[in-house]
């Protein structure tokens, strides 16, 4: 049920909230802490308020004060993975409708859970260190005290000083930069987001940062190993830019630049306002890989201009998001293309339900999450089966040009807001008040409140996939004595995007001979592949099969790069291979120490390694 509250937040956001926050950071790179203070501007909503409460997560506060005041704090009780209450005692009473300054002088843990911090070894550059966040889902707390909801929204502005060989950017316009008046080694950078949006769109990187001008709003930023590869990956950004604004409305967000991460970046891409984050496992080398890229910059809409009110409705930003991604697709390739997408997503929802359970409650469209660390939570079900009912309304209600209508008409209503699936259903009914008696007939609980696949399997064309499938069932088919007949030339005529869906659909099978998998090796040589997508499913193929040669490729690739979706199968699958079970645990904790702090935490739970086991089984 819908409730006022949000269950992964101590902030309540009914008594105030949040407008604007002013955040000023010292970056320490000897000590790994952003050392600094917040102004939050919070905005009273109910009578006699005396006390607020924020969320924090390992930080060490100094001091508080209201409008210059002096103010009393207290620490409650550190949950596991919410982080510790800050409560805050006012010197005054305020009423409805007033304004106060809170200001919180703090400093970071070196663990905080939003950061990580990188050695020069560590970089491409190897000659300076390096610092990003990730705040998505519950961690901006562990680097901002501050009412981290999706429910809050509100504008911000930051001057971040670093070392003067270092570059800063976050997720807002830049607004100059100027010497460091205390210190003449460093550089003061200057960032404004005049858009309110919620705290886990906060981001922040610096290192030794270039850029490349890609498009009239756009940038590419890397160090500047990548800098021109990524220029050539993401030449296409405007144009999807334009697609999407012809789609779902203008672009509000001024700048749209593209980061690329150093390769432990957990996530393929994060939507970070005016400056998507990027995994460098998206530099195929042919542009094959751009749908991120469409996937971040639709949530300029669906995420961030609508935000879901809690993590509870997650499936809001990231449903909506799937479907304007493929919408982007249609119109840039064709709706075939559009078609064979969303048949690669159902089977993504499929693996996620198996690797759950199809009794888990954490596979209902809307799950639970009280006492859930949404980290845990995370998986394929908001982006498929959220797109799976998108796509299921919209041939009910007349194809996508009808309702695409509808996602137009949700996005300018609900801008600049935070909703629920509720109110969202409710604008469904309205928008569609003709087709009521349809959309009645629709099983709203089994789609939304119940685990396992939805209750309608959509129709997808086959046309781009039916050479994936006979590819796949000669393999699946073949005897040991036909293995002769596969050649090069099979997989010479698929693209990228079929070759992925190949694989996809052999790992949906019962594990190939070992002799297969062998020959599929010769003929085809997937060993040399460099395409992430690609390289990853054939690696998890052959261990599936028990091929030991690929056992150390597997666990060189899950430690190569940190994209939490292609880690955590490769380990899990070679930790599923017993006879290398040890080797896998070993070798995750050789590299725990540098790994991503959420990307070791959710490692160590897929491998079952105690939090600080520091040995060997
Ligand atoms: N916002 C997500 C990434 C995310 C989700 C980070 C939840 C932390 C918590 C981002 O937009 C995303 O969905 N990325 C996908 C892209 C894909 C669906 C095209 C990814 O990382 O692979
Ligand atoms: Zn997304």
């Amino acid at each position: 049920m819908a409730s006022s509250s949000d269950p992964c937040s101590f902030s309540s956001f009914t008594k105030c909230v949040t407008k604007h926050l002013n955040v000023t950071y010292h970056v320490d790179f000897d000590s790994h802490v952003l050392r600094g203070k917040v102004a939050l501007t919070v905005e009273v909503l109910e009578d006699r308020l005396s006390s607020l409460t924020l969320d924090t997560k390992d930080l060490k506060i100094s001091k508080v004060t209201a409008n210059g005041q002096e103010a009393q704090f207290a620490m409650g009780a550190k949950h596991s993975f919410m982080g510790t209450p800050l409560e805050i005692t006012l010197p005054f009473d305020l009423s409805r409708g007033q304004q106060v300054i809170v200001e919180v002088s703090y400093q970071t843990s070196p663990n905080a859970s939003a950061l990580q911090w990188l050695t020069p070894e560590q970089t491409a550059g190897k000659k300076h260190p390096y610092l990003f966040s990730q705040c998505q889902a519950t961690h901006c707390r562990s680097m901002v005290p501050c009412q981290d909801s999706p429910s809050v929204k509100h504008t911000y502005y930051a001057q971040v000083s670093v070392p003067k060989e270092l570059v800063a950017v976050m997720s807002a316009v830049r607004d100059g930069h100027k010497a460091d008046p205390q210190d003449s080694s460093r550089i003061i950078y200057r960032f404004r987001q005049p858009v309110p949006m919620p705290s886990y769109l906060i981001a922040i990187v610096a290192g030794a940062l270039e850029s490349r001008e890609i498009g009239p709003r756009s940038r590419v930023w890397s160090e500047k190993e990548f800098v021109d590869s990524a220029a050539f990956e993401f030449s296409e950004t405007e144009t999807m830019l334009k697609t999407a604004e012809d789609l779902a409305g203008p672009y509000v967000w001024g700048q749209y630049d593209i980061l690329v991460l150093p390769p432990s970046f957990p996530y393929g891409g994060m939507e970070n306002p005016c400056l998507t984050f990027a995994t460098p496992t998206l530099l195929a080398g042919d542009r094959s890989l751009s749908n991120v890229i469409a996937h971040e910059i639709s949530h300029s809409w669906t995420g961030n201009l609508v935000t879901n009110k809690t993590w509870e409705h997650f499936w809001l930003n990231e449903g909506h998001t799937v479907y304007l991604e493929r919408m982007i697709g249609r119109c840039m390739e064709s709706e075939q293309f559009r078609q064979f997408k969303a048949m690669g997503g159902w089977k993504e929802l499929q693996d996620s339900i198996n690797t759950f359970g199809a009794d888990n409650a954490l596979t209902n469209l809307v799950p639970n999450l009280h006492e859930v660390n949404p980290d845990d939570a995370f998986s394929s079900v908001p982006y498929e089966k959220g797109f799976a009912l998108l796509y299921h309304l919209e041939q009910l209600m007349g194809g996508p040009e009808v309702f695409m209508g509808f996602v137009k008409s949700y996005i300018q209503l609900f801008a600049y807001s935070s909703v629920t699936t509720e109110e969202w259903k409710n604008y469904l009914f309205t928008y569609f008040r003709d087709k009521v008696d349809i959309l009645e007939k629709v099983d709203w609980n089994a789609w939304m409140n119940t685990p396992g696949m939805p209750p309608v399997k959509p129709q997808y064309d086959t046309t781009l996939a039916d050479a994936c499938i006979a590819l796949c069932q000669r393999w699946v088919k073949a005897k040991d004595g036909d293995l002769g007949g596969f050649k090069e030339a099979d997989v010479k005529i698929l693209s990228s995007h079929q070759l992925i869906e190949f694989l996809s659909l052999l790992l949906q099978e019962e594990a190939l001979p070992l002799g297969h998998v062998r020959k599929m090796q010769q003929v085809y040589k997937f060993n040399d592949c460099t395409n992430a997508e690609i390289r990853f499913r054939w690696l998890r193929l052959c261990v599936k099969s028990r091929s030991e040669e690929a056992v150390p490729l597997a666990l060189k690739m899950a430690t190569d790069q940190g994209r939490m979706k292609f880690t955590r199968p490769l380990f899990r699958e070679v930790y599923n291979f017993d006879k290398y079970r040890e080797e896998t645990v070993r070798t995750f904790l050789a590299h725990r120490a540098t790994m991503h702090p959420v990307t070791a935490d959710l490692v160590a739970k897929d491998l079952k390694v105690d939090s600080n086991q520091s040995t060997s089984l």
